[in-house]
């Protein structure tokens, strides 16, 4: 809910699984440098990240009008030096990465949207993340997969009836395509890591 003066959203899951998300991002981050995550929603995890990421400059993004504005309330009401404006990014739009030609990125982090928008959004994210990022850059992505042509969990299969019924193009991805399309765009598949509620941290880097 917000108010005409509070203008911050809140999504219930950003507290359920910043923490074990921030735990792999340590592990897997080079040193410092530039993060740009796609499809910041509320903009609740940039904020978190930020203040625990003092190394790092957080560059959110987000196409939803209200959502940026809650990403910028919330970047009033938790202000970090290291957290930066919101940039409107839409990964379908293929000219997407020209917003951030003068900035060099070590990691680009995002945290369930591919299967919240079309499979052409994770197909223009992994194009753009390949052609942002240089060697050794992360792709971090989080969320819940099929495996081997199967829901790995009764509550990812009912999940995903849920959102085929709001849009048709929108569903639970194959692990197996994100892998191949990224490895078409120039990255090694690293791992995965099982995360709550059934959903995995999927790990590229750039060659
Ligand atoms: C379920 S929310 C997740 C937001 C946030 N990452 C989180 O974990 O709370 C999905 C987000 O994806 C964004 N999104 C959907 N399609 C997109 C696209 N084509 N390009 C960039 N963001 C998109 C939506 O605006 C929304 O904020």
């Amino acid at each position: 809910m917000t108010s005409e003066n509070d203008l911050r959203q809140y999504a219930p899951a950003t507290q359920r699984n910043r923490d074990s998300i921030f735990k792999i991002l340590t592990s897997i981050l080079p040193p410092k440098g530039n993060i740009l995550e796609i499809a910041s929603g509320t903009g609740e995890h940039a904020v978190y990240f930020a203040s625990k990421l003092k190394n790092y400059q957080w560059i959110p993004s987000e196409p939803d009008e209200m959502r940026k504005k809650s990403i910028e309330a919330w970047q009033k009401f938790c202000p970090s030096s290291n957290c930066q404006s919101p940039i409107n990014i839409n990964v379908l739009n293929s000219s997407w990465t020209k917003k951030l030609k003068n900035i060099e990125l070590i990691a680009i982090v995002n945290i369930n949207m591919i299967h919240i928008s079309p499979w052409e959004a994770c197909l223009g994210l992994v194009k753009g993340a390949g052609s942002l990022l240089t060697s050794g850059g992360i792709l971090y992505l989080y969320g819940p997969y099929k495996q081997g042509g199967k829901h790995t969990a009764t509550s990812n299969q009912l999940f995903d009836e849920y959102l085929c019924a709001q849009n048709q193009a929108w569903g639970v991805r194959h692990l197996e395509d994100v892998i191949e399309i990224s490895q078409q765009q120039g990255f090694k598949f690293m791992q995965t890591v099982n995360m709550p509620a059934n959903n995995l941290s999927v790990i590229f880097e750039k060659n």
